[in-house]
């Protein structure tokens, strides 16, 4: 198509600065230990937290709502695409989470687009952002009407000052947004400090408990359970996509947040329902977190044993208090480099370049799960030294 020919030239252009980005292939089940692009390794890569996606019950219940349901709805939720499957599973995850009610949109990245379109309608609200949230908050607040104001990651003295510009205290609305366990550094929002200045300030809070949800406070409840604010943050998202290991997010909150949603929330009225399965294994998702909490201790003890490798070793593991664990390397094309190397020694772990962080914060990410044993994170820990100081990282 001569049309499109300027886009090999964009393609040339983004191998060149080292963001093309050609896909690592699966080639069985995604698991602690499995094999991608033909070779097998150690995973550090997923989001399985819970190491849910080889469950057993889970994969059960898939095949069981299949067999039950078909294999899909055909329909929007608001036409004929929301089962009575679909209906317990959001009764559930409000209790999850603790709130009056639950709206479950396409993924985790709809659930924040729409909740940010959907309650800053106005040039007269303001959307408050952490610099370091993530993209589909981003990409929320630029479908949103309000004026955004980005604060300095964590900042508590400059998230204050913008709440008391008195540009800000005149707006209509005003709604702060942060991601719970922030995905690429792994460290906590600070929700105490955040509720208070909110509180203080009349500004509705949403926290996106992407990387929270099933994995941090009592049964995996998420960040607001964890630091004890239930009743004082208003907008909860969650994904499905991660320690649920299938897909979706959903919007916990009041029962007129849900009600206001499902009437308004684009992704929600224009895009079709969670075929039976992928709720059957949320369902079966939820019992397993309540009846093997064992899984969230072997996920907290195995992110505490890689971790404290990683720094004896001398890595920079930023200021990660997760499972999600940055090692540092400053420079994109070392990162790669590192990465390949690893998995030459049998582990994988992705480097994650500018845009996705900021340059000069070029790092491999990883993240452990319930599903590694002591023998993996000890192979992986050995191969990122012996990388490592190839490398003159460490
Ligand atoms: C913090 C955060 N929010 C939202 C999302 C999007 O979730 P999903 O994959 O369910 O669309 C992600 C996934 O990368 C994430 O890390």
């Amino acid at each position: 198509m001569k049309r499109l020919e300027f886009l090999k030239q964009e393609v040339e252009t983004l191998k060149a600065e080292s963001r093309f980005i050609q896909p690592h292939v699966l080639h069985n089940a995604q698991d602690a230990v499995c094999n991608i692009d033909g070779k097998e390794v150690v995973n550090l890569t997923s989001n399985n937290y819970l190491c849910l996606t080889t469950h057993p019950k889970v994969k059960e219940a898939a095949i069981k709502a299949t067999q039950d349901w078909g294999i899909g709805t055909a329909a929007v939720r608001t036409i004929i695409g929301t089962t009575t499957m679909h209906e317990e599973l959001e009764k559930r995850l409000a209790e999850f989470k603790g709130t009056e009610g639950a709206l479950v949109i396409q993924s985790g990245f709809t659930s924040n687009t729409a909740t940010c379109q959907s309650l800053m309608t106005s040039p007269d609200d303001v959307l408050i952002s952490d610099e370091l949230n993530h993209a589909s908050i981003i990409d929320g607040g630029r479908l949103a009407k309000a004026k955004k104001k980005i604060y300095r990651h964590s900042d508590m003295e400059h998230l204050k000052q913008i709440l008391e510009d008195p540009e800000v205290r005149k707006a209509r609305r005003k709604m702060l947004v942060t991601d719970g366990v922030f995905s690429m550094d792994g460290d906590i929002a600070n929700l105490p400090a955040i509720v208070e200045l909110c509180e203080k300030n009349d500004c509705i809070i949403m926290v996106d408990d992407a990387h929270a949800s099933g994995v941090i406070g009592p049964q995996g409840r998420g960040t607001v359970a964890h630091f004890n604010l239930k009743g004082r943050v208003d907008i909860q998202i969650g994904t499905l996509s991660k320690a649920f290991a299938t897909i979706g997010g959903y919007v916990a909150g009041t029962k007129a947040l849900k009600e206001y949603m499902q009437s308004v929330a684009r992704p929600f009225l224009f895009s079709s329902s969670h075929p039976p399965s992928i709720i059957a294994t949320c369902l079966a998702g939820l019992d397993v977190i309540y009846n093997e909490p064992q899984r969230l201790q072997k996920l907290w003890d195995n992110a505490k044993f890689f971790k404290e490798e990683l720094k004896k070793a001398g890595f920079d593991t930023g200021a990660s208090q997760t499972p999600v664990t940055p090692v540092m390397v400053g420079d994109t094309l070392k990162a790669k480099k590192f990465s390949a190397m690893l998995f030459e020694e049998g582990v994988f772990a992705l480097a994650i370049g500018f845009p996705t962080v900021p340059l000069g914060k070029e790092r491999l990410r990883t993240i452990v799960t319930a599903g590694h044993e002591i023998k993996d994170l000890e192979k992986a820990a050995a191969a990122f030294k012996k990388c490592g100081r190839a490398l003159g990282i460490i």
